[in-house]
């Protein structure tokens, strides 16, 4: 059989004092490929960390099996998993030092002492801590203790490693710093991975792809670039990136009306259908408009260094446009009329 991690029509319910039975995972299936990272993706309380305690033992499940490499371990205990963790919650050992956390579960394993301290000064200077082994958790900043967590997790050649929002508590620089890490780590010692957050430019930068849950459901899988150009649903929309929902009607095979603009772009639907559209903030561009034809008004602009965000009023509607040639361009006022041009090539018709 495959290796990787498969999971296979999961559940898993919970008891609520208030709403009685709810299922915090409903019918979950998912493969993950060996060297692979996945990443779910959703908002608070969607199921993440339990579909994960459940790839590592900590939950078993109502319905559905669990498989790694191959092997069924759904009623696995965890620590006969071959599982790596790196969580938030789950601290470094305080009265250890560092090299003698990394080296707790090779000692587990009774891997021999010799074996044991090149395994260590290896990983630990795989994660920049070289020189670092005698050193305690307290006397270490935020960013190196989850670097000794991330080696901890990785020492002993684990099958699978699993990642509960092991940066959020960390500042927004070093978040950047470490997820690239993991993500240079997790390549190049190529081991499946599985990784939760609700942070979703954070599951862009470091999936191969993404999983996004909603209410104990997986709605759509792919790479960053699917959900971003092609969402499932409205939900998957609006939770990767920024977004214009708009409506527009077919007019022709090849065109379509969107906010009073003609827009080439073939629906596959009969002239008169009302279709609903994705069309990203960076995909709508904007001019100066000679002040006899006012199409837009600039509601607001914001120049974020590398583009140039703006709020247009067209139509009734806001529109979210982000310039990115705004380099080139003389910024354009609060309260300028504006001609608004659609860009046909990414827009996206919701089904
Ligand atoms: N041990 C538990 N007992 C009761 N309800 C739980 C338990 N663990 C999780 N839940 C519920 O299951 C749902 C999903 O939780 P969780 O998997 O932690 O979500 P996420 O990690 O996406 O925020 C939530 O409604 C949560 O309250
Ligand atoms: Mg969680």
């Amino acid at each position: 059989m495959a290796n990787g991690i498969r999971l296979d029509r999961v559940s898993k319910r919970f008891d609520h004092t208030v709403k009685g039975e709810v299922y915090a995972v409903r019918d979950v299936s998912l493969g993950v490929g060996q060297g692979e990272l996945v990443t779910l993706l959703g908002p608070s309380g969607c199921g993440k960390s339990t579909t994960l305690r459940m790839i590592a033992g900590f939950e078993t499940p109502d319905e559905g099996t669990i498989s790694i490499d191959g092997q069924d371990v759904t009623h696995v205990l965890p620590n006969r998993r071959g599982i790596g963790f790196m969580f938030q919650n789950y601290a470094l050992f305080p009265h250890l030092s560092v090299f003698d956390n990394v080296a707790y579960a090779l000692r587990v394993e009774r891997r021999d002492e010799k074996t044991v301290r090149t395994l260590v000064e290896e990983m630990l200077a795989a994660v920049g801590l070289s020189g670092y082994g005698r050193q305690h958790p307290h006397q270490l900043s935020g960013g190196e203790q989850q670097r000794v967590a991330l080696a901890r997790a990785v020492v002993f050649q684990p099958k699978v490693l699993l990642f509960d929002e092991p940066l959020s508590n960390l500042d927004a620089k070093l978040r950047l710093e470490m997820r690239e890490q993991i993500r240079e780590l997790q390549k190049r010692v190529g081991i499946t991975a599985v990784y939760v957050t609700h942070d979703q430019e954070e599951a862009m930068a470091i999936s191969d792809r993404i999983a996004v849950m909603e209410r104990g459901v997986i709605v759509q899988s792919g790479t960053a670039q699917d959900l971003y150009y092609r969402p499932a649903t409205e939900f998957v929309a609006r939770f990767i990136g920024r977004t214009n929902l708009l409506a527009g009607r077919v007019l022709s095979p090849s065109d379509v009306e969107v906010l009073g603009a003609r827009v080439t772009l073939a629906t596959g639907r009969p002239a008169g259908s009302a279709v609903r559209l994705v069309i990203r903030p960076e995909m709508i561009g904007i001019a100066p408009a000679a002040s006899s034809i006012p199409i837009g008004r600039v509601e607001q602009r914001t120049f974020l260094g590398e583009k140039t965000d703006y709020q247009v009023s067209l139509g009734g509607e806001r529109l979210q446009v982000a310039a990115t040639d705004h380099y080139r361009q003389p910024p354009i006022d609060v309260g300028q009329s504006v001609a608004v041009h659609f860009h046909p090539e990414g827009i996206h018709i919701l089904d």
